[in-house]
């Protein structure tokens, strides 16, 4: 077992997502031995490169250090690159007549698509076609988002893929899910006594899960204008880590026990329309300085079409109809062009009741920091320490790089690839829980896109839209900070 080979195809090797991702995460754990020996990785795409021209469009991004250098040079002895379009069944043939030469006929097979969603029906079939890993040996194809634009649209190529696919054989990548911090919910929810009782209506008044950035499309706009910022990051990342919050115990860690819990509490959740929600769009900072990123409003960016109604920013509350969470608001907020970087998870509990204590006692909150610095913290009311009697608000405070310094946190695509690897299907998203996000939005999508609708203008580096406060506010969020 230990020596079977494995061969990793980076279909769109020439391309963005390729080189600023994929190539430098297959270097750190290639770096980092936690590969299979006996791996090799193949670029697949249309342009005329050889493996030192991939090499160099790589080189601002896969970094090694001085003492790196041969180990790096390794891996690139281990790379090589085919040339050929998408569409033609012909360079597919050589495709696989290259992976048979290189890595032997009865190697394993895995396929990661960096590609534009335009290409994936036909890749998918010529891999199904030409490219099927034989004697006994496995396949499995990567996935990156969009998966469609809608239920409908998401539905078909789920349908064309399940075609051609068996479920065991797609991973589809949402690399939230392969964040410490949100893979640390189950074993946070799970593994301790202390939260599983409070964990609901009773004691719960609201859950806020937040993502923040500091900039705008950059350039990224004509690709972000197709999607906005409800399918770029809310239908996914943040809904991903909804589940891992309100889900049921699973029955086992085991990949499915996981996604059937996720699948439920979905199906749980009414689909959201205009009133649920807040929508913004950035125009550029007052106060900006010429030439900067912030001088440009979404709008200003020349690969946005001129008077798009796409948003940057949206916040909508979800509301789980179950017995644990019935009445309990699911706000959810993304944007781009904020004032910082930040993404996080706020459980707040309700009030004491009888506060004996004036009125002063705040609410717990228990804050996971997915990022940036990973922490766990629980709000709780303390005694002034000393003469006093009264009561002031303070943390019990888990914050990773002071607890676990030592501790090196891989980065997301590391985790998920090995997985592919290792065939744990346990952080990737599985068909049907795919259609449920996509019921939940796609009602409220369409009112979007048929253009009826007007963001909120936001200046690039604010909080984001007023209005998002008063929705927080009237959603049963008491504000203490400024989030
Ligand atoms: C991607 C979105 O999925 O996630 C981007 O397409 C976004 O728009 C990114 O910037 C955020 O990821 P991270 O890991 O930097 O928080």
């Amino acid at each position: 077992e230990e020596d079977v080979p494995h061969v990793f195809v980076v279909m769109g090797a020439s391309g963005d997502l390729a080189k600023k991702k994929i190539y430098p995460t297959l270097w750190w754990i290639f770096r980092d031995r936690l590969l299979p020996e006996n791996t090799i990785f193949v670029g697949y795409a249309r342009s005329n490169l050889t493996i030192s021209d991939l090499r160099e469009k790589c080189t601002p991004f896969v970094v090694a250090k001085p003492e790196e250098q041969e180990r790096l040079e390794q891996f690139w002895n281990i790379n090589y690159y085919v040339k050929g379009s998408y569409d033609a069944r012909r360079d597919f043939e050589l495709l696989n007549q290259e992976m048979t030469k290189l890595g032997g006929n009865k190697a394993n097979r895995i396929f990661y698509l960096a590609l534009p969603p335009s290409v994936f029906e036909p890749v998918t079939s010529n891999i199904r076609a030409c490219c099927m890993a034989g004697n006994g040996a496995w396949t499995r194809v990567i996935i990156e988002k969009p998966f469609g634009r809608d239920a409908a649209s998401s539905e078909k190529l789920s349908r064309h893929l399940a075609g051609l696919f068996k479920e065991e054989e797609l991973y589809r990548i949402d690399h939230y899910l392969g964040k410490e911090m949100v893979q640390n919910l189950m074993a946070l929810r799970f593994g301790n006594r202390i939260f599983g009782p409070t964990w609901n209506r009773d004691n719960i008044a609201s859950v806020f899960i937040s993502f923040k950035e500091p900039f705008g499309t950059q350039g990224r706009g004509g690709y972000f204008d197709d999607f906005g910022i409800i399918r770029d990051v809310m239908q996914n990342h943040l809904l991903q880590i909804l589940c891992l919050v309100s889900m049921e115990r699973p029955s086992s860690t085991s990949a499915d026990d996981i996604r059937d819990e996720k699948v439920k509490v979905l199906k749980s959740i009414a689909s959201i329309d205009l009133p649920d929600v807040v929508l913004g769009q950035y125009v550029a900072a007052d106060d900006a300085q010429p030439n900067t990123d912030a001088a440009l409003g979404y709008l200003d960016d020349p690969t946005v079409p001129a008077g798009s109604n796409t948003p940057t920013y949206a916040m909508a509350v979800l509301r789980i109809h179950n017995e644990r969470w019935e009445g309990v608001p699911f706000i959810l907020r993304c944007g781009k062009a904020l004032n910082e970087r930040k993404a996080e998870v706020r459980v707040q509990y309700r009030d004491v009741s009888g506060d004996i204590f004036k009125g002063q006692s705040k609410r717990n909150e228990l804050v996971v920091r997915v990022q940036p610095g990973e922490a766990i913290y629980c709000k709780v009311n303390n005694k002034t320490p000393g003469m006093s009697f009264g009561i002031e608000e303070t943390e019990l405070d888990l914050t990773y790089n002071s607890r676990y310094s030592h501790a090196k946190l891989p980065d997301a695509y590391e985790r998920l690839i090995l997985d592919v690897f290792c065939g744990s299907q346990m952080h990737f998203v599985r068909t049907d829980e795919l259609a449920e996000a996509w019921r939940i939005f796609t009602p409220l999508l369409h009112k979007i896109d048929e253009g009826g609708v007007q963001p909120i203008p936001y200046k690039y580096g604010s909080r984001g839209p007023e209005r998002a406060d008063q929705m927080l506010a009237e959603n049963n969020f008491k504000y203490y900070g400024s989030y």
